[in-house]
């Protein structure tokens, strides 16, 4: 049985069932399992854990490659399985538990969540597990729709059950390239010179006595919420998109500008489709996510070769693309998260980093995780990955939202995930602010100029310049600087009384 998805036929006795696979994770141990962006996410066992931890103690500390489908983090969080959890989750439930600080969240770079394991900087993994379209004949795992952390978290587990998704076509054998730098101090370079490198091998190394279970599965990935462009996302979209002309015609960035990452949502999803119709041609992607607007780039032509972590897309192109990976076989390639990711190969290809911030303040630094400075939202991901190391730093972000009693522009961020010296571009629905170049005060004057919406660029205006005339390389009205935040909180908006709403 399962001979094609088994190559290796000592293992297909390892067939156990969901129950009993979960029952090898026990109270307090630590679980890495596969699943990033919501794609090729254990389907079965954490479900099955988190029913089990409806009647024993069972909690465990969760490390994954970001977020999980299936409403699982809702599931382990509603029967209180989760003591940590790291490095990024989406999910409104775990959410709740997090900010009510009975889960201890860890938000890692997912760059780094390897790093931390690997140098023992994190409890030592007990089991692993990971989604699979094969297990090979040498007992390796070709991996799904993601890579996120399961090469490192199969090589460090003490032990690895496997799920085998007969939904997920075998046709997705050869699309990853798992590449391994080992470990300090003989690390090696990561080799990739373009978003097509290939540099490693298309399934995860396994020892196969560590496999103590195989799971069968088929259950679809969760399909990614795609929100469909508005007039503010369109606005943010042709103020980037006339920026990047701007570029090209000085001659700083060619018509296929440099390998672009873009962070999920609608202000990227918004951002990449403006592409289609415009001059420029040969795209590429280095970034941690496939999406829609990948495909569909791809489809028009503009786009040549997208490199990733994941594929997470809507349900109309998952039955497309599950059906016809091939005809994008040449054109796209997963990798594991902390290359996808890498420092190293994002400044040697001089990515170009598109990010979403929850807020920004008059000196370009960027809030991307905490509402209101201490709610957390979803974590950082990878935007900081990207910004620290990208040829260009671009956040975008509406100018105001809620019938615009909160401004996305602030006197202060609340909490700070990208500090001014990570941020190059910054742009809203009202325009964009090119800081490169800028000291503090300079870099004020063209946020408020071109950022902030109208209806509070007059206090803005008027805060920095009262903070001008105390002085300082950074101005601030200290005791006024979380006004706008505090005033939210007991008025329901950060406009002034006598503003009309
Ligand atoms: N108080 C209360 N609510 C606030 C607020 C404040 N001070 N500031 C912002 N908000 C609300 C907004 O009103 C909005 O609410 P809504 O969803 O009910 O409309 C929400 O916070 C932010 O949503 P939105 O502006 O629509 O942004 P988004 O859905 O595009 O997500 C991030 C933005 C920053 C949360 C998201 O991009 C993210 O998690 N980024 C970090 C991870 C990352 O960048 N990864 C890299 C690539 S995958």
């Amino acid at each position: 049985m399962y001979e094609d998805r088994i190559l290796r036929a000592d293992l297909r006795d390892k067939i156990i069932s969901v129950d009993e696979a979960a029952s090898f994770i026990k109270d307090q141990m630590v679980v890495g399992t596969s699943g990033f962006t919501k794609a090729g996410d254990s389907k079965a066992v954490l479900l099955a854990l988190a029913q089990r931890a409806k009647t024993e103690p069972l909690k465990i500390t969760l490390i994954t490659g970001a977020s999980l489908g299936q409403d699982t983090d809702a599931a382990l969080a509603n029967s209180h399985a989760l003591n940590r959890r790291m490095p990024f989750q989406v999910d409104p439930v775990l959410r709740k538990s997090i900010n009510s600080g009975e889960v201890m969240f860890m938000d890692h770079h997912l760059c780094e969540t390897v790093e931390l394991l690997q140098n023992q900087h994190l409890p030592s993994l007990d089991i692993a597990v990971i989604e699979a379209a094969r297990i090979e004949e040498d007992g390796s795992i070709v991996p799904t729709t993601s890579v996120g952390n399961s090469a490192h978290f199969a090589a460090l587990a003490d032990k690895v059950i496997v799920e085998v998704n007969l939904s997920m076509p075998l046709s997705l054998c050869g699309l990853h390239d798992v590449f391994m730098a080992g470990v300090y101090p003989d690390r090696s370079i990561i080799p990739i010179t373009s978003p097509s490198s290939r540099v490693g091998r298309t399934s995860i190394p396994v020892d196969p006595e560590k496999i103590v279970g195989i799971v069968i599965t088929s259950v679809k990935d969760s399909p990614a919420q795609i929100v469909p462009p508005d007039e503010k996302t369109t606005a943010i979209a042709s103020h980037l998109l006339e920026f990047f002309n701007r570029e090209v015609s000085q001659g700083r960035l060619k018509k296929s500008l440099l390998p672009l990452q873009a962070g999920i949502g609608k202000v990227a999803n918004a951002v990449l489709s403006g592409f289609i119709n415009s001059d420029f041609e040969n795209l590429t992607m280095y970034s941690e996510v496939l999406q829609d607007s990948t495909f569909e780039l791809m489809d028009a032509g503009k786009m040549i070769y997208a490199s990733a972590s994941s594929i997470t897309v809507s349900d109309e192109w998952y039955t497309k693309l599950m059906k016809d990976i091939d005809k994008y076989r040449d054109k796209i390639v997963l990798r594991p998260q902390n290359i996808s990711n890498a420092p190293e190969v994002i400044r040697r290809m001089g990515v170009i980093g598109i990010n979403t911030a929850i807020e920004f303040d008059i000196y370009g630094n960027v809030n991307s995780t905490h509402i209101s400075g201490t709610k957390m939202m979803n974590g950082i991901g990878g935007s900081g990955d990207f910004a620290r190391n990208a040829f260009l730093s671009i956040f975008v972000t509406q100018a105001a939202s809620k019938n615009n009693s909160i401004s996305h522009v602030l006197p202060m961020v609340s909490h700070v995930d990208h500090t001014e010296h990570d941020v190059d571009i910054l742009v809203t629905d009202q325009g964009l602010a090119d800081l490169r170049g800028l000291a503090p005060r300079e870099r004020a004057k063209a946020i408020i100029a071109n950022c902030v919406h109208p209806d509070y660029r007059e206090e803005l205006q008027s805060y920095f310049d009262r903070a001008c005339e105390r002085g300082g390389h950074t101005p601030h009205v200290l005791e006024e600087a979380f006004s706008w935040h505090t005033r939210l909180a007991t008025t329901g908006t950060m406009k002034k009384a006598g503003v009309s709403a």
